[in-house]
């Protein structure tokens, strides 16, 4: 496979709303710095580095990007990147980010915020991305209480024109209930890779069902988690991978392409070669047999 000339277009598209985008996208979170995310004693990435891997995502056809305020390191901020990277942005550019979690400016966890505290994480993203409405806010959360008031809120600034579509992410599926009950969802960004359970499958089918999109998180750094990506990978993804003459990061990654048109991918990355294998991933065809060898493996960790 000669990965340098694939493009995020080989993965095809999805609708996200009214916004097409291809289906291998970009996630900022390891953008801020070296190694894990959200670490006190983090490392700045350099700024060159940083903003060259996002412009050789966006001339790689990448046009989906995920982010988040509270993905920053000293120094660093992801939505800052991408503004000095990409600004002015490409009309076929989204750029997903999510609101819930914060931290304050040295780093430290906050609380999630509550219904109105959501509007200033809303306009801090439009700050730092410098852009006058936002294409699609996740809302995201943890543990299983209610999320009328917070999702209502946010329901609240779409209606105001600040936001142009809402997601969830981290949630189950009686939140996208809830939540469809109050405005149009259009993603669920979940973590999801091999080793998923079968309650995950059940919910990114029922996403597929009714036309959501279903974004991944840590498709490669499985269990590695904010850590990143481990060389844990099972026998089976090793051979399948050299079969295909490919790295097992891009075998998990295809494999999640593999669970529904409407599976969007957001890799993490820093690393401009890493970034160029992502997009290629996108091309992978895995055969019947081969997601069957998988498959085992996708329940094994449930
Ligand atoms: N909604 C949520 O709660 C939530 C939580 C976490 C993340 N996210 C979003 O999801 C995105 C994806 O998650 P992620 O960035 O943690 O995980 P990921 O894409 O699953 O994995 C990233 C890790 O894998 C490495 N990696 C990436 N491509 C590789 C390749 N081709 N070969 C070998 N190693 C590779 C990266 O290191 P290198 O830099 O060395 O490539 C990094 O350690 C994030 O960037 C963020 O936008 C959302």
């Amino acid at each position: 496979m000669t990965s340098q000339t694939i493009t995020a277009a080989a993965s095809g598209t999805w609708k996200l709303g009214d916004l097409t985008v291809n289906r291998v996208g970009f996630g900022a979170m390891r953008l801020p710095q070296y190694g894990e995310a959200f670490a006190p004693d983090a490392v700045p990435r350099g700024r060159d580095q940083a903003i060259g891997v996002l412009r050789r995502a966006a001339e790689l056809g990448v046009n989906h990007i995920d982010t988040a305020a509270f993905y920053f390191s000293p120094l660093r901020s992801a939505n800052e990147l991408i503004n000095q990277a990409l600004a002015p942005y490409p009309d076929d550019l989204v750029i997903a980010t999510k609101v819930g979690p914060g931290r304050d400016p040295s780093g430290q966890w906050l609380p999630h915020a509550t219904p109105e505290q959501l509007r200033g994480q809303v306009e801090e993203n439009l700050r730092q991305l410098g852009r006058d409405h936002l294409d699609v806010v996740n809302l995201r959360i943890v543990g299983t209480d209610s999320i009328a008031e917070r999702f209502g809120a946010l329901a609240e600034l779409r209606e105001a024109g600040l936001i142009r579509h809402l997601g969830l992410s981290n949630v189950r599926p009686h939140h996208l209930a809830e939540a469809q009950a109050i405005a149009p969802v259009v993603c669920v960004q979940n973590m999801y890779g091999i080793g998923a359970s079968s309650e995950q499958k059940e919910f990114l089918d029922l996403c597929g069902e009714q036309r959501i999109a279903f974004v991944p998180f840590y498709a490669i750094a499985g269990a590695g988690r904010t850590a990143g990506a481990t060389t844990a990978d099972s026998p089976e993804v090793h051979t399948i991978a050299r079969a295909h003459g490919v790295s097992a990061a891009q075998i998990r990654l295809a494999w999640t392409l593999h669970q529904g048109s409407h599976v969007l991918a957001i890799p993490g990355t820093g690393d401009l070669d890493h970034l160029v294998q992502n997009v290629a991933a996108g091309s992978l065809r895995l055969s019947e047999e081969e997601l069957l060898a998988l498959d085992p493996l996708h329940h094994e960790t449930a």
